[in-house]
């Protein structure tokens, strides 16, 4: 069993190939998902998501990373820090947790255990998100996990005909040291 990160409830490893067989692909054709995420713009493949795989193979920008419960070893989802700007020191930080597994807290432990790895190790100085403006249990957790809004994209997102506005939040380092002391 690989682990990359280890916490209480879940551990995150590395995606392998036999993830994508399974609910991943799923998850990411899922439409009513994707009006929160613009995951499912476009339909995904099996052979799309295995040559996305491989692009990630030593991608030195990206930490691409299988949420998996710590009781069953289910993937139950996957977070990331992409775009790492190692000269600025920041990066984007995204959420994926398969409907059946929400509201278990796996999704705060995942990005507790993400963001410690992006300060304390890729010695990263702030991490951002986007999150549709209506996404309410989203934005919730980024409260929750210390994410101040930053602005608004107005129009942003396009889904059903209808514009709507992306907000952007960050956290910086030095709050999110002061928020565990
Ligand atoms: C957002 C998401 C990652 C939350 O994951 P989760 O594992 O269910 O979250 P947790 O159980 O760890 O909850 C942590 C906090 O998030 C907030 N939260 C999570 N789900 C919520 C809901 N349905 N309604 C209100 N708040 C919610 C709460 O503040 C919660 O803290 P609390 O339990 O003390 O109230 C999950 O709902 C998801 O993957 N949604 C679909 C994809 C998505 O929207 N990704 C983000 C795109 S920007």
């Amino acid at each position: 069993m690989i682990k990359f990160i280890d916490g209480q409830k879940v551990y995150l490893r590395p995606v392998l190939k036999e993830d994508l067989h399974k609910d991943y692909i799923r998850w990411i054709n899922d439409n009513s998902n994707d009006v929160l995420t613009g995951h499912a713009m476009f339909p995904h493949t099996l052979a799309g998501l295995e040559d996305f795989l491989l692009s990630k193979a030593g991608d030195k920008n990206c930490v691409w990373l299988a949420i998996v419960e710590k009781k069953t070893h289910i993937h139950i989802g996957n977070i990331e820090l992409c775009r790492i700007d190692f000269i600025h020191r920041n990066a984007e930080y995204k959420i994926l947790i398969d409907k059946k597994a929400q509201r278990k807290g796996c999704g705060f432990e995942a990005s507790m255990l993400l963001i410690e790895h992006g300060f304390k190790i890729l010695n990263l100085h702030r991490i951002y998100l986007g999150v549709h403006e209506d996404n309410n249990p989203a934005i919730a957790l980024y409260k929750k996990l210390g994410f101040k809004p930053e602005g608004i994209l107005r129009q942003h997102f396009i889904r059903d005909g209808k514009y709507s506005n992306i907000m952007t939040m960050g956290l910086l380092s030095r709050d999110h040291a002061i928020r565990l002391k």
